[in-house]
């Protein structure tokens, strides 16, 4: 049995609150036991507090999409770490290849945002990734390596039980194309070694997740594969069907 199960669902900019709503309290009825996986929903801002209530009796937990580094003040549009904490959001989702390549963040501002998460009560999940170019030119590794110190800069102590890294390939994401199982064991394998190299054994400790055209159909080899703790799923986690049986898939491990 793997020693964490993780299983979050990245629904992006997708689901109103009503559908967001519907969407778990329907899942809370079908998933009635998650064995060894810890399942988190990561809905837009504006779902959160009502997803966090409807699951308030329940061991779902709920993850923001982004947070920012200051705790207050003129940052128009944005969300700190303590009104996530204040109204029970437990994670937050930082550097996702979204907001790298879209909106154009930086390794120092999410190093940012990974110190202030650290100090609080709120869990980041930090995700790394190459893109095709940088795969297809033998770089990965050194990718990696860089996402990984620049992103945790300065972070001298890890809490491998509030912490968790995503790696997402960023050709995988959304393309239908999942990394082959040979690529995935050794990035998270290179992941291991860089964590280890920062921060020792805890460093080992650190979850690893798996982010990249999950879905019900390779849900099975991908868990399998050593050193791969879960999953962050984007499009397969907006349907019930194929997200339940991802978790069914998972908490077997
Ligand atoms: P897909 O599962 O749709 O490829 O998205 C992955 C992702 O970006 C999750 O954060």
């Amino acid at each position: 049995m793997k020693s964490t199960c993780i299983v979050a669902g990245n629904w992006k900019m997708n689901k109103s609150n009503q559908d967001g709503k519907s969407f778990v309290s329907e899942i809370q009825k079908r998933i009635l036991d998650k064995g060894n996986a810890k399942v988190i929903f990561c809905p837009p801002f504006t779902s959160l507090f009502t997803i966090v209530d409807t699951l308030k009796s329940s061991d779902f937990s709920v993850g923001a999409q982004n947070v920012h580094n200051e705790l207050k003040g003129a940052y128009t549009g944005e969300i700190s770490v303590n009104m996530l904490n204040s109204i029970g959001v437990e994670y937050a989702i930082i550097g996702h290849s979204d907001r790298r390549h879209t909106f154009g963040e930086l390794d120092d501002f999410i190093n940012k945002k990974i110190i202030t998460t650290s100090k609080s009560n709120v869990i980041p999940i930090f995700c790394i990734g190459e893109t095709l170019d940088q795969r297809k030119s033998g770089l990965t590794g050194k990718i990696l390596k860089d996402q990984i110190e620049l992103g945790l800069k300065n972070i001298d102590n890890i809490n491998p039980e509030k912490f968790i890294l995503a790696y997402e390939p960023v050709w995988a994401i959304g393309t239908g194309e999942t990394a082959s199982t040979l690529q995935v064991e050794e990035a998270h394998l290179k992941i291991k070694t860089n964590l280890e190299t920062l921060f020792g054994s805890k460093g080992l400790d650190v979850p690893i997740i798996y982010g990249g055209s999950v879905n019900e159909k390779n849900a099975e080899s991908l868990i399998n594969i050593d050193g791969v703790n879960g999953f962050l799923i984007g499009g397969a986690s907006l349907e019930i069907d194929s997200f339940c049986n991802i978790v069914n898939i998972v908490k077997n491990f």
